[in-house]
């Protein structure tokens, strides 16, 4: 066999053992190698595939570039991190995260975001998501019925809100930001809010509102739960720091590198109040799911050694010369448009004229020339009280994507495809 296959006598003898050991042949001892009896099962039915379809632009609200990632960076705090880890890094990691991190974190996230908190109380997770999952479960263990969310908000907030066990009710949000003084009449102990960036309205929390958040947090003993999503990437607005800071006892703030590297590393972070650290860690032992200890440190190599810093400072200015073409080409080809929500971030709200086609349309009309976009409507809560305050028909156009230049023609497609049909 081996001479007519004209490969070596050791390749045969070990293909002939593996299929023994596999138990697809039968060798008996002084006998010859027989084909093994073997029942014969048919695969079953794969599962049909949902089509996924594959856009030329695809201009949908919460992504990051990916070909933005620091991959030299990267590279580098990992190398460092394999050849100085001690042993025991390589062990099970402790369910609040590597101390390394949480101590890098806190620094971090005062000097950024002017968070007040401990090393104590940061709680590192696989991102925003999991973390308010985390919070709002925690919450839910103690006694914590109702939560707000915003609406519009983010789809997949409510969906971790009712798998938490909590009821959800629905925020509505105008041009301030979350109308919080709704929150005395809703009967909620707990809310989540975008105050730096409302997801998808784009506007900020106003300092008035702010200040009656906590001021309602700390008479109604709630907690108020601070998605800071994409709370790094600001452009031409004053700094707007972590609500967390006006009440450290009754804000958890939620943070993540999913827009600041990319969604693929799974890291986020919780500051959770004193009071509530040991519920949480709780929670966070029993979920057990948490990063790779080994990325942790390589995250906590990059921000002791500026690389995160310049990294952001890097990725404010490609996103804020996207932001500008965004709004420049829209000015230029559909002038019926007006863009807002636009100082922050990597999603702009486009408003359509109110005369012109309707929402849905629009998005149909898109795809059809192989343009992905979200209209407003997707991002409504399903609310009975009826509140929404935003009614107008209007797009949330995500302009951190695509990559490279292929966003400079995505973006010029959207611009021609909005002027046709005004
Ligand atoms: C508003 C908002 N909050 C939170 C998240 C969660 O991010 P992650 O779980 O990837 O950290 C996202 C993701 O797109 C988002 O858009």
């Amino acid at each position: 066999l081996a001479t007519d296959l004209g490969v070596g006598r050791g390749s045969v003898v070990e293909a002939y053992s593996r299929l023994i050991e596999e138990g697809w042949l039968v060798a008996r001892q002084g006998g010859s190698t027989r084909a093994a009896a073997v029942p014969l099962s048919s695969p079953p039915p794969a599962a049909a595939a949902r089509p996924t379809r594959l856009w030329q632009h695809d201009l949908r609200p919460g992504r990051a570039d990916p070909a933005s990632f620091p991959r030299s960076d990267w590279a580098a705090a990992v190398r460092r991190v394999l050849t100085d880890a001690p042993n025991e890094a390589f062990d099970y990691a402790e369910w609040r995260g590597r101390s390394e991190l949480r101590i890098a974190l806190a620094g971090y996230l005062g000097r950024a975001r002017g968070v007040r908190c401990t090393a104590e109380q940061v709680l590192v997770c696989t991102g925003a998501g999991h973390g308010m999952g985390l919070a709002l479960r925690a919450l839910a263990g103690l006694g914590r019925r109702r939560v707000a969310v915003e609406e519009p908000g983010a789809p997949q907030l409510r969906r971790i809100a009712a798998a938490a066990g909590l009821e959800v009710v629905g925020l509505p949000c105008d041009e301030h930001g979350a109308r919080v003084e709704l929150l005395a009449g809703m009967d909620v102990g707990v809310v989540v809010v975008t105050p730096a960036h409302q997801f998808p309205l784009g506007v900020t929390l106003s300092a008035d509102r702010r200040t009656r958040l906590v001021a309602w947090a700390r008479d109604h003993d709630a907690v108020v739960v601070e998605d800071d999503y994409d709370g790094e990437l600001r452009y031409d607005r004053q700094p707007v720091g972590a609500l967390q800071a006006l009440d450290p006892d009754h804000v958890i703030y939620a943070g993540t590198t999913s827009k600041s590297l990319a969604p693929a590393l799974r890291i986020g972070w919780l500051v959770v109040p004193p009071r509530l650290c040991r519920h949480l860690a709780k929670t966070a032992e029993l979920i057990n799911a948490a990063p790779s200890a080994l990325d942790q440190l390589a995250l906590t190599q990059l921000i002791t050694t500026g690389g995160f810093d310049r990294h952001v400072r890097r990725l404010r200015g490609l996103y804020r010369s996207r932001r500008d073409l965004l709004i420049d080409s829209l000015a230029t080809s559909a002038p019926t448009t007006v863009v807002t929500g636009a100082s922050a971030g990597g999603h702009a709200l486009v408003r359509l004229d109110p005369a012109g086609p309707g929402e849905a349309e629009v998005v149909a009309g898109a795809a059809r020339r192989g343009i992905a976009l979200s209209g407003l409507t997707d991002f409504r809560h399903p609310d009975p009280l009826d509140l929404h305050a935003e009614s107008s028909p209007a797009l949330v156009v995500g302009y951190a994507t695509p990559a490279g230049q292929s966003h400079r023609t995505a973006i010029s497609a959207l611009a021609a495809f909005l002027g046709q049909i005004s």
